[in-house]
């Protein structure tokens, strides 16, 4: 079975899909990281004894010297491919030039780089929306896209928008999951 690392910030949403639906059934997860000592996630990881690093991004003075933190820890676990679920941080290349790595993004790319993504494409001119899952380069939420997922905006609240994003983005992150892998 393959290895995967999980990164993730906050509430762990998308940690959690993963491992409803892939863990231990087509891929295990090897590791969990975080760099919020605070994350909702960490409780997660705990309760389905996944190995769980947490790397406070606050006690490092540059983003360089994270990033390599991050990869020693990463290490020893041998994880074939390093997901990205709501990792709230802008990798080196110290980090991606090293670590095969995807990311989840909540607007179409190259639509709305950076943060307030969902916000910003539900005011946009478009009539629809989405996620993206792409390979992660030293291009903020620039690099090979392996898939999107629309999401139709009229007549949706913000509201309503933003739960449409937020629950196909977890069918799209375990669907890029495997493609990442085969
Ligand atoms: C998700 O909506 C994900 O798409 C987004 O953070 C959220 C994390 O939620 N990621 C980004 O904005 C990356 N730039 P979660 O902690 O519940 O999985």
């Amino acid at each position: 079975m393959k290895r995967i690392a999980v990164l993730f910030s906050g509430t762990g949403s998308n940690f959690a899909h993963i491992i409803n639906t892939l863990h231990k059934q087509e891929v295990e997860i090897a590791v969990a990281l975080t760099n919020n000592p605070e994350a909702g996630g960490i409780q997660l990881a705990k309760e389905h004894g996944i190995p769980l690093e947490i790397i406070d991004s606050k006690a490092y003075d540059s983003r360089e010297a994270f990033d390599s933190a991050v990869i020693e820890r990463l290490r020893p676990y041998g994880a074939d491919l390093t997901v990205l679920a709501g990792f709230m941080r802008i990798l080196t290349p110290v980090f991606t030039d090293q670590i095969k790595c995807i990311n989840l993004h909540p607007s179409l790319l190259p639509r709305h780089k950076g943060l307030k993504s969902i916000e910003r494409s539900y005011e946009d001119e478009y009539p629809t929306g989405g996620v993206s899952v792409h390979w992660v380069t030293s291009e903020l939420d620039g690099g090979e896209i392996i898939l999107q997922k629309e999401v139709a905006k009229e007549g949706l609240s913000f509201e309503e928008y933003d739960e449409k994003v937020r629950a196909i983005e977890k069918v799209a992150l375990e669907e890029a999951i495997r493609k990442a892998l085969d």
